[in-house]
């Protein structure tokens, strides 16, 4: 393929090519060698319109009418994003992933971004070296677990319930004190349950000692999955089972929601949360590797 008749674009400029992107990032079989998304609530479903959709991009090569590659670009924080693939076709594929991530990149620092991060199938060896050739370097192992939410019995809510305007502080600070890296408390918790997320929390005596917060795919989405983001359990309370309440608490809870299953990701160095999610009926279904690069 003559890499001079390849041209970029955005899905944006050209909607009509949606079907051919969805194709080419379906690719792979689930825990081998798919694409892995960047976004946590579509990891391991087939990829679907509403999902491109919530990406920040999506970048997409042609030869001439043909999509012979594409890059998603996925909001993960403030100074990083996400890219979902190269996923490339045919013929002169590390040159056409190549000049989709220098593209991406170029947008990414126009943007304000710091760096990078991409994750890949744990036994996908050819995007591995590819994303490596692209500047990238793997970081930690994740697992990805998932629970059905069908048929469960009414839980105990005992202490459980979702938050409300008052509680915000103190579950912000406790999700906050459980994941000192993440940005989901800022600028605050307001804006998160507008863009669909559900704040739970478990409180002991009156004290809140244990939050979490749960994403809802969202009105134009399919109703596939509900996906555990944050769970956090004050220091002073660890290992007395806190965490395994609340979590039966949000499953009964969410089993309301129409949805079929609830999904997370963990850092496969996090004994502790492996534990408490394998305790609440949860199964390991695949590992990805986090890879990051700079910009
Ligand atoms: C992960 C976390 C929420 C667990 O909460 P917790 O209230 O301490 O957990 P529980 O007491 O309910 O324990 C649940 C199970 O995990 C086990 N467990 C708890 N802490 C453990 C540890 N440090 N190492 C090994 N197992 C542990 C318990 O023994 C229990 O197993 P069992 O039911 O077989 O007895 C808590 O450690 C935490 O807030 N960590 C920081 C934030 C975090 O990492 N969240 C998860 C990110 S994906």
């Amino acid at each position: 393929m003559a890499l001079d008749r390849i041209s970029l674009t955005d899905l944006d400029q050209r909607p009509e090519m949606t079907a051919a992107a969805l194709s080419l990032l379906s690719a792979g079989r689930f825990g081998v060698s798919h694409l892995v998304s960047g976004l946590p609530v579509a990891m391991g479903l087939n990829p679907s319109a509403a999902d491109l959709r919530q990406c920040a991009g999506v970048l997409l090569a042609l030869d001439r009418i043909d999509v012979v590659g594409v890059l998603a670009i996925c909001p993960y924080s403030d100074t990083q994003v996400t890219w979902w693939g190269p996923a490339v076709a045919g013929g002169s594929a590390a040159s056409i992933a190549r000049l989709l991530a220098d593209e991406a990149r170029r947008a990414a620092r126009d943007g304000g971004y710091a760096s990078l991060r991409a994750l890949c199938d744990l036994r996908d060896r050819a995007h591995r070296q590819l994303l490596q050739s692209l500047g990238f370097a793997a970081w930690k192992d994740c697992l990805l677990f998932e629970r059905s939410l069908t048929g469960l019995a009414a839980g105990d809510l005992s202490g459980v319930r979702i938050a409300v305007r008052s509680d915000h502080p103190a579950v912000s600070q406790i999700l906050a004190e459980g994941f000192p890296d993440s940005d989901h408390c800022t600028p605050n918790l307001v804006q998160r349950e507008n863009e669909g997320y559900r704040h739970y929390l478990l409180s002991v005596d009156g004290e809140i000692v244990a939050a979490a917060a749960v994403q809802d795919p969202g009105p134009d989405a399919p109703r596939r999955r509900a996906w555990l983001k944050l769970i956090a359990v004050r220091k002073t309370h660890r290992n007395q089972h806190v965490g395994k309440r609340l979590l039966a608490g949000i499953l009964a809870t969410e089993a309301r929601h129409r949805l079929p299953s609830i999904g997370l990701e963990v850092l496969a160095d996090n004994a502790a949360a492996i534990r408490l999610y394998r305790a609440s009926g949860f199964s390991h279904r695949w590992t990805a590797t986090v890879l990051i690069a700079p910009l």
